[in-house]
């Protein structure tokens, strides 16, 4: 062990000395103090663990654990303690912003020249470390994670299984899986997660504090438990692989550490073969950066290069964020064809978000220019190939995404339709025994509760039109006779999907940016029913007849229209037979506006004219 003051003289050497001087004119100049000019660096100010100390150590440029700042020499401070009005050497050096070690005098005694007193310290005396509180962690000196890794605690290697440690988005953390060895004492599996707070070097070891925390105990360690120093070696393995040989400390000091075949612990990382499958997202996804869902809730960001995306999800009932990190692995399949511009794309994507980490599987689906949908396995595999095994596409929930502009397109089954009934999909009648139904309210939860029985009949009289009120046939209207006002939306994209046609579609009085989450999803099924004419309100005088169902807006594009919020209507025939009836009604609404403006300002003369 080289001699401390060794190294002291080179981080003498790394102040500014310009810093330096100023600072001693100044004190020289203003705070000629009785004892002289001893000061603790300002960059130690702060707080600090150190361990068999429950209260925070305080520091500041004149107080070192309640001693004061008496001589200074390079690295050897001659304190002094009020309480026993003693002194005593220590020799104190800064391993990096957030660690302090120093030997010290077992004794406090009476002042004696500074040499006297500091060469009585020998290289033998056990060395204190502080670690500061409330650092700033620093990024691991292990690059390159996921690893595999092997651990001992001192009976035996634990190599079968093997361990795996992964990277967290924030690369201060790793995460360290740790598995049991049956054949070996003392090993289990836990799950730890290990911040880097400080590195430094001394001689030809490599040193790395940091604090250890088990993940998914709910017990608060305390500082002793958590702070971990480390001694560690990166070696270039045979076949290119990197390996990292790491030394653990017993307790909260950098005691105890020679080698990193030796400590409480030692684990060997080495670097897992990734292979080189990093893939890039399908044009027609990465072609526009960002995507939203159709409630605004989450955001899809794609990275310049095309193969990461990231995903910023807010967390229900308040403002907070989680973030998600999701790299293209590999492809795996791509419907119709296999080259990229197959309307359904299967990969396998690394996903991260904070320490938490695997692959999933996922489907992209092209719905429009500006509407794409995803499905994603909800289990995080530890190795790629586990992925997409026994994943069933078919019986996940869609995640509908769009961009902020869209544009208009033609909405499907354009036509004119009255409502006959609405509710819950499986609890609408079939129409061979059609009954009078209680009708469930559009805006639910508040309707629901002053809704009375006589004002159901009257919301059955309700309207759909789509695609009537342009050429364009891009806009669809329901006129739900319990609403105030009828809902007006603009058709931007719609696909059919076994006999049901999608829609997206935005509030017509809403922007064109669907940021506010004012974009929603329809789904529309026709179906060829038997007509026994036995209800109300049809002129058809066929046997069969149109049953077109419209599910109510909804956030998500729901697969089956069980469980969902339904109009049952029948169609009332196509647009065009009724464009003079349209363009009838419209200007006499219109004119109707006119006269009710025309009025209110009559009313406003007459109060102006009776003052
Ligand atoms: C250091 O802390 C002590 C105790 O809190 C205080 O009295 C002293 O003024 C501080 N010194 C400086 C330079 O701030
Ligand atoms: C620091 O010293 C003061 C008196 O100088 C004493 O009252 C106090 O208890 C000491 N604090 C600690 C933590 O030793
Ligand atoms: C990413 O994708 C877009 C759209 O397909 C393309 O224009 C761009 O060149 C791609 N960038 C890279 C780095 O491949
Ligand atoms: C938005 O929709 C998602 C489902 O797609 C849902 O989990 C989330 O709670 C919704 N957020 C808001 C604010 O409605
Ligand atoms: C289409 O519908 C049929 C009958 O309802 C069903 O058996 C089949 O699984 C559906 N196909 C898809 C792709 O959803």
């Amino acid at each position: 062990m080289p001699r401390m003051q060794g190294s002291a003289h080179r981080e003498g050497h790394r102040r500014a000395p310009a810093q330096k001087l100023l600072l001693s004119m100044l004190l020289a100049g203003l705070l000629p103090l009785a004892n002289g000019l001893c000061e603790f660096p300002a960059s130690w100010s702060g707080l600090w663990f150190q361990t068999g100390k429950p209260e925070p150590v305080f520091v500041n440029s004149t107080i070192l654990n309640n001693r004061t700042c008496h001589e200074n020499r390079n690295d050897m401070y001659i304190i002094h303690e009020a309480e026993e009005n003693c002194y005593r050497c220590m020799i104190i050096n800064e391993r990096h912003e957030n660690v302090i070690q120093f030997r010290e005098e077992l004794w406090c005694r009476s002042l004696a020249p500074l040499e006297e007193m500091c060469n009585s310290i020998s290289s033998d005396e056990s060395l204190i470390s502080m670690f500061r509180l409330d650092s700033r962690p620093i990024a691991c000196p292990f690059t390159g994670a996921p690893f595999k890794f092997s651990y001992s605690r001192g009976l035996g290697e634990c190599t079968n299984p093997v361990s795996h440690a992964e990277s967290c988005t924030d690369e201060s953390k790793l995460l360290l899986k740790y598995q049991a060895c049956p054949d070996v004492e003392r090993t289990e599996s836990s799950t730890e997660e290990l911040q880097c707070l400080a590195t430094w070097k001394d001689g030809r070891n490599k040193y790395l504090v940091g604090t250890v925390k088990s993940v998914g105990r709910s017990i608060i360690a305390s500082n002793e438990d958590m702070f971990r120093c480390f001694l560690y070696e990166k070696t270039p393995h045979h076949q290119g692989k990197v390996v990292y040989d790491l030394a653990q400390s017993e307790d909260a000091t950098c005691n105890g550490l020679t080698s990193v075949a030796e400590g409480a612990r030692t684990i060997k990382l080495t670097k897992v073969d990734k292979g080189h499958n990093r893939c890039t997202y399908p044009s027609w996804v990465t072609q526009h950066h960002d995507w939203h869902s159709l409630n605004g809730s989450k955001t899809y960001h794609f990275t310049a290069r095309n193969a990461t995306l990231k995903v910023r999800a807010q967390d229900n009932n308040d403002d907070s964020f989680h973030e998600e990190k999701i790299v293209c692995h590999n492809l795996q399949k791509l419907y119709p064809n296999d080259n990229m511009q197959g309307y359904t794309v299967k990969l396998v994507a690394h996903i991260s978000s904070g320490c938490d980490s695997g692959y999933v599987c996922m489907m992209f689906h092209k719905r429009d220019g500006h509407i794409i949908e995803i499905q994603q396995s909800d289990h995080k595999a530890i190795m790629p190939e586990e992925a997409c095994e026994s994943w069933d596409p078919s019986t996940m929930p869609y995640t509908t995404l769009v961009t902020s502009m869209l544009h208009q397109r033609k909405c499907p089954h354009p036509g004119r339709y009255t409502i006959i009934d609405y509710g819950l999909s499986e609890m609408l009648p079939s129409p061979s025994r059609r009954q009078r139904r209680s009708m469930k309210p559009m805006r639910t939860a508040e309707r629901r509760t002053w809704q009375d029985e006589g004002e159901e009949d009257e919301c059955k009289n309700g309207a759909v039109e789509i695609g009537c009120s342009s050429t364009s046939q891009n806009e669809m209207s329901i006129d739900n006779s319990c609403e105030t006002e009828k809902d007006a939306f603009l058709c931007h994209g719609s696909w059919e999907e076994n006999g049901t046609w999608y829609t997206i579609a935005s509030l017509r009085n809403s922007k064109l940016t669907s940021g506010q989450g004012q974009t929603y999803c329809f789904s529309m099924q026709t179906s060829d029913v038997p007509s026994k004419m036995t209800g109300r309100g049809s002129s058809s005088g066929d046997h069969h007849e149109q049953e077109f169902r419209l599910s109510a807006r909804s956030h998500t594009c729901q697969r089956s229209l069980a469980e969902q919020w339904t109009y049952r209507l029948t169609s009332q025939g196509v647009c065009e037979d009724l464009t003079k009836a349209a363009s009838s009604t419209a200007s006499s609404s219109s004119l109707s506006r006119v006269s009710l403006v025309l009025s209110a300002g009559a009313a406003l003369l007459c109060t102006l004219l009776s003052r």
